[in-house]
């Protein structure tokens, strides 16, 4: 019933399936070599969150003795991720006790019947101590199966040192930021606007908090309607298009850009405008940075009349259905979600904590002080829709996004087909798969 969901071929899928038996047989002998057997917990991560983890993961062993939390180090791609745990978890293997899933996968994932409910182990109490919407994200038809870590918040970014030298403001609407953008670049050496335009899951990130100002929508969670043949859709759709190629204000290899390639190139104060997450703040200040002290950041602009909106995006941990020892797997998402864990994590990396409280706690502000400024952009967030075909419904919009992107496709057909592939989707699915 449940295929594996893989991109790009068969070479793709051989890769992957290498690198699950690889992760696999490295899972086993940890846990044959485990000191005191008293038991193993792991998770895979994106590989640079790893090093940042660390820290959590030894403080509980030393509160455990005899129990190793294996930090396995996934591939960087959320979507690849996504595969490897489909793949583990399709074959009901044990190897990951802990899910480190994005916001989009608990539908799926629960749905399934591969996560274990966890409201026993946190009762409305605990939970009201986390940001209402990463709360949310982690709930399917009623049950809790992810508890927040960290949370995220799509923003654009700009250069406030040139923007004031040049005697603008920052823009509100898409087309001030297009003539901002064309008024202070000079490319190649200085592009006007990047974004992540590669076919993967942060295209659709950065389509729909565009969508949202242009007061258009994707997938209504509780009806299923689909908004994508609707007008503002293709108006979104335009913007993206026009900014490749009609006022190419975005370098042509923004089709290939995930948020590192477009962090790296605003950083390197080469762009005027990035749209991307929160960690960029923290990287932007460090010492080496070209850009310290230089930026300003806010929600995406809007067409005339509709509202600035970033994409909710995070990460937060399930407990696997097919895990030896689900008791320590929510021990530890207990150790890594308490206020002092939210700071060795948040702190160091910029990352947005999911606690309400971490928002007003004087380390954390002290480490970051941006982080008074996410906690209002917060709440500009919009979700993407919590539906178990989220997945599949993500895959048709980002093929038809892409296409038109190259230019192989007009924005308003692109987006025509891909309201039908949607619903003919959804279709099959029933009314069940909503939320
Ligand atoms: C960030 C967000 C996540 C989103 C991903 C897309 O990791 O936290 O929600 O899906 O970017 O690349």
């Amino acid at each position: 019933m449940h295929r594996l969901r893989l991109r790009r071929g068969s070479g793709l899928r051989i890769a992957t399936l290498a690198l699950l038996a690889g992760i696999a047989a490295g899972c086993g002998g940890a846990q044959e070599g485990g000191a005191g057997g008293a038991g193993r917990v792991a998770v895979m991560l994106p590989p640079g969150e790893r090093p940042f983890w660390m820290p959590l993961a030894r403080d509980f062993e030393r509160a455990h003795p005899g129990v190793t939390v294996d930090l396995i180090e996934g591939p960087q791609s959320t979507d690849l991720r996504e595969n490897l745990y489909t793949a583990s978890l399709l074959a009901r293997d044990p190897s990951f006790d802990l899910v480190y899933m994005d916001v989009t996968w608990t539908s799926k994932f629960a749905a399934a019947g591969w996560l274990r409910p966890l409201e026993g182990a946190f009762p409305p109490q605990e939970r009201d101590r986390w940001l209402p919407a990463a709360r949310e994200a982690g709930m399917f038809r009623g049950r809790l199966y992810r508890v927040p870590v960290r949370t995220d918040v799509g923003l654009l970014y700009y250069r406030r040192d040139w923007l004031e030298g040049a005697g603008y403001a920052p823009p509100s609407t898409f087309d001030e930021l297009v003539r901002v953008a064309r008024a202070l670049e000079d490319p190649p050496r200085r592009w006007g606007f990047v974004w992540q335009g590669k076919q993967y899951e942060g295209l659709v990130c950065d389509y729909l908090e565009v969508l949202t100002g242009f007061g258009g929508t994707w997938v209504d969670p509780a009806t299923l309607e689909v908004g994508l043949d609707r007008p503002q859709a293709a108006a979104a759709l335009e913007f993206l298009v026009r900014c490749r190629s009609v006022d190419p204000i975005s370098p042509p290899g923004v089709a290939t850009y995930q948020e590192e390639e477009s962090r790296r190139l605003f950083q390197d104060g080469r762009a005027v405008f990035l749209r991307n997450w929160p960690y960029v703040w923290r990287l932007a200040q460090r010492e080496d940075s070209p850009i310290r002290g230089k930026i300003g950041a806010m929600s995406m602009v809007h067409a005339p009349g509709g509202r600035s909106a970033g994409t909710l995006g995070g990460w937060g941990l399930g407990v696997s259905a097919y895990s030896r020892r689900p008791d320590l797997a929510v021990a530890f998402i207990r150790h890594v979600t308490t206020l002092e864990s939210q700071r060795v994590l948040c702190g160091e990396t910029g990352y947005a904590p999911a606690l309400i409280e971490a928002y007003r706690d004087s380390a954390l502000l002290a480490a970051n002080p941006f982080l008074d400024r996410i906690g209002r952009l917060h709440a500009n967030a919009v979700a993407r829709p919590g539906i178990a075909r989220y997945a599949l419904a993500s895959d048709i919009l980002q093929r038809h996004l892409s296409a038109a992107l190259a230019g192989g496709e007009p924005a308003a057909r692109a987006l025509r087909e891909a309201a039908r592939e949607t619903r003919l989707m959804l279709g099959r699915a029933g009314a069940a798969e909503a939320r």
